[in-house]
């Protein structure tokens, strides 16, 4: 039955869906496009799938360029499922998000939906949308049959494959960082690796959907906890009067056993402050466990805002200052750096409880203020201006974005408070968490 759909990856002839074009399925489509399939990209945002027309990403590691070439060679945003007909390979990358601490789901069932309105005999459908183990068997499969009539594993193929790509990483993107696949069954698996095969340069196949799901959520569950221990151990080191940083630099000069995670305020972003409870929720409600890391991990690491202010109450009272009608200057907002995305960046919660307090606060944040005038209900600046630095009694290194001059924001702000460890500390003046 895969035979045909095989030739036809190998021919680059395949016409491929890509159901979502937002961080994952932007960069999957470009690369899928590149390698000289037809493809199509649907996004039900409208603003969005206009934008992708016109030839401008909203995705910074989608330059305009390669976005404009692409559309030159065919590719096609819609906002138009009736464009999904005929697909061979379609690829599910919506979001999966926490409702009330619980997964949503909602996005995999509208998009399954779509794609089983389309769906033909022989061709592909791959989940790349993060989940909780047991999402592409239990609930795509059947939704899919159940729209399309057709039965996964005899009529059509069905796979899972995590994306892991890092937005705004320069070193490694979709093309070299390995690509992990699993199918239901070895032709779906043959046919998921072929695809992806054509424009990534190596593929981890693993025994089966479940494997691959859960292989996502271990690394973003690994990296969860690991910050939320570096956390704990940055808190307790303040009160030690001992330099965390130094200790895990040091730490990591040994050449096994040891990887290196840094303190900061909190985690952001679509992953880590999501994916571990969707796995945490599939314990508890398919075992009746608790899984106990995961929500100690979350614990800490949703208590590290609280602790951000109380260390600028903290130093803002070594100048008799209360946070009350002080200046606080804000130096970045998105999750990570250098990027803008701000999506459950815990800059929010710190900002919301300065403003609590009575800080007047000043945002600065190049990245986010290209794509929002304002964050949290206060004005963003995208450039820091030397009077910035003058007239603060504090700043504050939330995010720390490349453009900025840490020397000087060290030089000329009366206090800094870095919570990305980017300047060395002063006494007096600069503390890091
Ligand atoms: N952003 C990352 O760094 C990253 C990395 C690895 C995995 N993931 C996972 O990949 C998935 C997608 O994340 P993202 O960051 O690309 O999200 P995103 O919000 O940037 O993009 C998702 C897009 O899907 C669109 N969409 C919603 N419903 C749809 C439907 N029914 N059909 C087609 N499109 C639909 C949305 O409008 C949006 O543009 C999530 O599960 C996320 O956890 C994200």
């Amino acid at each position: 039955m895969s035979r045909p759909l095989l030739e036809r990856l190998e021919a680059r002839t395949a016409r491929v869906a890509v159901l979502g074009q937002g961080y994952v399925g932007l960069v999957v489509a470009m690369r899928a496009s590149e390698a000289g399939f037809d493809v199509v990209g649907l996004e039900p945002n409208e603003a969005r799938a206009a934008a992708l027309a016109d030839g401008h990403s909203y995705i910074e590691d989608v330059p305009d360029q390669v976005l404009q070439a692409a559309l030159e060679r065919g590719y096609r945003p819609t906002t138009d499922p009736a464009d999904l007909a005929a697909f061979d390979v379609a690829v599910i990358s919506v979001p999966t998000p926490l409702e009330e601490g619980l997964p949503d789901l909602s996005f995999i069932r509208s998009a399954g939906r779509m794609a089983g309105e389309h769906l033909t005999r022989g061709a592909l459908v791959v989940l790349e949308s993060t989940t909780y183990p047991g999402t592409t068997t239990e609930l795509l499969g059947p939704l899919l049959t159940e729209v399309s009539g057709l039965t996964s594993g005899d009529d059509f193929l069905l796979a899972y494959s995590p994306e892991r790509i890092d937005p705004g990483n320069p070193t490694y993107g979709l093309h070299n960082t390995p690509k992990v696949v699993g199918g239901i069954d070895e032709p779906s698996t043959q046919a998921v690796a072929a695809f992806f095969g054509a424009f990534v340069k190596d593929i981890v196949e693993v025994p089966g959907c479940g494997e691959a799901e859960l292989t996502k959520i271990l690394e973003n569950t690994f990296r969860h906890v690991n910050i939320a221990l570096v956390n704990e151990i940055a808190m307790f080191a303040h009160g030690l009067q001992i330099d965390v940083n130094a200790a895990i630099d040091a730490a990591a000069t040994k050449p096994f056993g040891f990887m290196a995670f840094r303190p900061g305020p909190g985690v952001g972003g679509h992953c880590l402050p999501v994916d571990p409870s969707y796995l945490s929720w599939r314990v508890k409600t398919t075992l009746g466990e608790n899984f106990r890391f995961i929500e100690l991990a979350n614990d800490i690491n949703e208590h590290m805002p609280h602790y951000v202010v109380r260390r600028i109450t903290a130093a803002l009272n070594l100048d008799r200052k209360a946070v009350n009608g002080s200046r606080i200057l804000v130096l970045g907002v998105s999750y990570k750096p250098n990027v803008g995305d701000t999506r459950e960046t815990p800059a929010r919660p710190v900002i919301e409880q300065l403003a609590e307090l009575g800080a007047e606060l000043t945002i600065v944040d190049r990245y986010a203020a290209a794509r929002s005038a304002t964050f949290a209900g206060h004005d963003l600046q995208g450039e820091l201006e030397p009077d910035h630095l003058a007239t603060c009694d504090l700043a504050l290194i939330l995010t720390d974005h490349d453009d900025v001059d840490y020397a000087e924001v060290a030089r000329s702000a009366p206090r800094v408070l870095d919570t990305r460890a980017r300047i060395d500390p002063r006494p007096d003046t600069v503390e890091r968490i």
